[in-house]
């Protein structure tokens, strides 16, 4: 599904087997409230947010699909329409070792981990990023210790670059500073859909 907004820029919505990825609406500020102020979803983050700071999170989300198309996308079950959390590609403003750069990136509710939703909707988002937005390569980081985000990069087929490096948002006394660095580009993302898939599609991965 596509839409344009008054500036003329086309709306990105991803659509996979069970979620949607779309853009924000204020409905979701409640549910994604919460979800950033769970400690355990936030366990590898410096802090909890706020009602206000999750607020002002997700305006500039939505401010930067709406100029560019793409973005940290909500994310809702096709099923039952619920919002389950964030998934999307997102350009970080702050110096990385590796950047500028696109990265992927994941924040779901508790309730809806371990059913598979973060690597389905990460791999559609990848899917765009290398056939729609022709990028050569996506990056992802995280602290060393997610190992549960570290699987989702992993199940995506994205390699430890072994570049570890010390968040520059992230305090120096932190125990969640050094992150890990996964990456994937476009030739090992072609070479993969043509395993999965057994066939170029439209001959158009080879
Ligand atoms: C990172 C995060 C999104 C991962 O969630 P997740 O549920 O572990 O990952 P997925 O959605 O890909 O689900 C995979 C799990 O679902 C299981 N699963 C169940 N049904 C499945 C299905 N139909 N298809 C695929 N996997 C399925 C898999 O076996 C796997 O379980 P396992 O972890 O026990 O091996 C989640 O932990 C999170 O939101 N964390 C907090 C935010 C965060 O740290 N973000 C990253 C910061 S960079």
């Amino acid at each position: 599904m596509r839409f344009f907004n008054r500036q003329k820029t086309e709306i990105i919505e991803l659509n996979t087997e069970r979620l949607l990825l779309r853009q924000w609406s204020n409905e979701d500020l409640e549910d994604m409230a919460r979800i950033n102020a769970d400690p355990e979803v936030m366990k590898y983050y410096p802090k909890l947010l706020s009602r206000q700071e999750s607020n002002a999170a997700v305006e500039k989300f939505k401010s930067l699909i709406s100029k560019n198309g793409w973005g940290f996308w909500a994310v809702e079950s096709t099923r039952d329409r619920s919002f389950i959390g964030l998934v999307g590609l997102h350009k970080p403003t702050y110096k990385l070792p590796f950047g500028p750069c696109v990265e992927i990136g994941w924040r779901l509710a508790r309730s809806s981990w371990g059913q598979g939703y973060a690597t389905e909707a990460g791999r559609e988002c990848l899917n765009f990023a290398f056939a729609q937005l022709e990028l050569s390569e996506v990056f992802a980081f995280t602290s060393v210790a997610n190992m549960k985000s570290r699987a989702v990069m992993e199940r995506l087929d994205m390699e430890n670059i072994q570049a570890n490096f010390d968040h520059p948002t992230v305090p120096h006394n932190s125990p969640l500073r050094e992150h890990v660095v996964y990456k994937i580009d476009s030739q090992n993302w072609r070479s993969n859909r043509v395993l999965v898939t057994g066939q170029a599609e439209s001959g158009e991965y080879r």
